[in-house]
């Protein structure tokens, strides 16, 4: 449940009419998105989930502004999108880490990168120790593991301080294990800073850990098949029954049902 003190009135994403339409090779068009509409609410966190090809990261592509929609209209707190903003930090699935800079300067990029001077000392130091790597500011990002490297590159998206956080299966590469502590560690960073969240996941569980809604995705063409809210108390247990109830019912939506026997199942 969002907290009742979050401030609601900042990082307000309204999608209305949204297609994607691609050229392909053929001469024909790949309809990558269709008539999407979606308001996310300030300091929400939404999942975006569904198979390989329904358009989730050209929906976050969108929002990001690195892509311009076909027809529709994308908003952030009622200003038009209309290309990338520091105000919606970005994160993938592999950490973009510039390999020949140390962590601090890579999170640093950003902040320089805006001619932010001051105070980036200690606003750099802030983010490394809110992400965890507080000790690990001179380390080179070939030193890090999955989970370590990741969390650098949210500290790199977050001291921009975004108004949103546009996420694109940034726990896909990570062993089950890192995979489940970072995403308490995203809870705990988002507890924190308060800033609406949009993440790209293939794992039903992840989605319904970590989400106020979970937006469910089909392809051909791509759209929004349905949203569910998660109406569960923070923070969640993986396995109450209502907790499996939900994940069979966003199986059932994506016609993958028969397989709810397997123990966290990825689209
Ligand atoms: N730049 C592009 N040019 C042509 N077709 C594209 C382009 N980007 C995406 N597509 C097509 O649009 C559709 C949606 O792609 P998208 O990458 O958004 O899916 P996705 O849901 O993120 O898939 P995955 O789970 O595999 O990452 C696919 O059919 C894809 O081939
Ligand atoms: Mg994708």
């Amino acid at each position: 449940m969002v907290s009742a003190t979050l401030d609601t009135s900042q990082g307000v994403i309204d999608i209305k009419g949204v297609s994607k339409n691609f050229p392909h090779p053929d001469g024909s068009e790949v309809k990558a998105l269709s008539q999407v509409e979606l308001t996310v609410s300030g300091g929400e966190f939404v999942s975006l989930i569904g198979p390989s090809g329904c358009g989730k990261s050209t929906l976050l592509r969108l929002i990001a502004g690195l892509d311009k929609a076909t027809t529709g209209t994308l908003e952030l707190d009622g200003q038009t999108i209309d290309g990338p903003s520091a105000e919606r930090g970005l994160a993938f699935q592999n950490p973009y880490l510039f390999p020949w800079l140390n962590i601090y300067n890579n999170v640093a990029f950003g902040l320089r990168a805006r001619r932010v001077y001051k105070r980036l000392k200690s606003m750099v130091g802030q983010y490394l120790e809110l992400v965890g790597l507080g000790k690990f500011g001179q380390v080179y990002p070939h030193h890090l593991s999955g989970g370590m490297a990741q969390r650098a590159s949210l500290a790199r998206a977050l001291i921009n301080e975004p108004r949103v956080l546009l996420l694109d299966e940034p726990l896909g590469a990570l062993d089950a294990f890192t995979r489940m502590n970072m995403q308490d560690e995203i809870l705990r960073i988002r507890s924190e800073k308060r800033i609406t969240m949009i993440m790209v996941t293939h794992d039903v569980d992840e989605a319904i850990y970590l989400s106020d809604r979970v937006i469910i995705m089909t392809p051909g063409p791509g759209k929004v098949e349905k949203i569910l809210a998660v109406p569960l108390t923070r923070p969640r247990a993986r396995n109450t029954p209502d907790f499996l109830s939900l994940r069979s019912r966003i199986l059932e939506i994506l016609n993958f049902a028969g397989r709810l026997d397997e123990p966290a199942y990825q689209i």
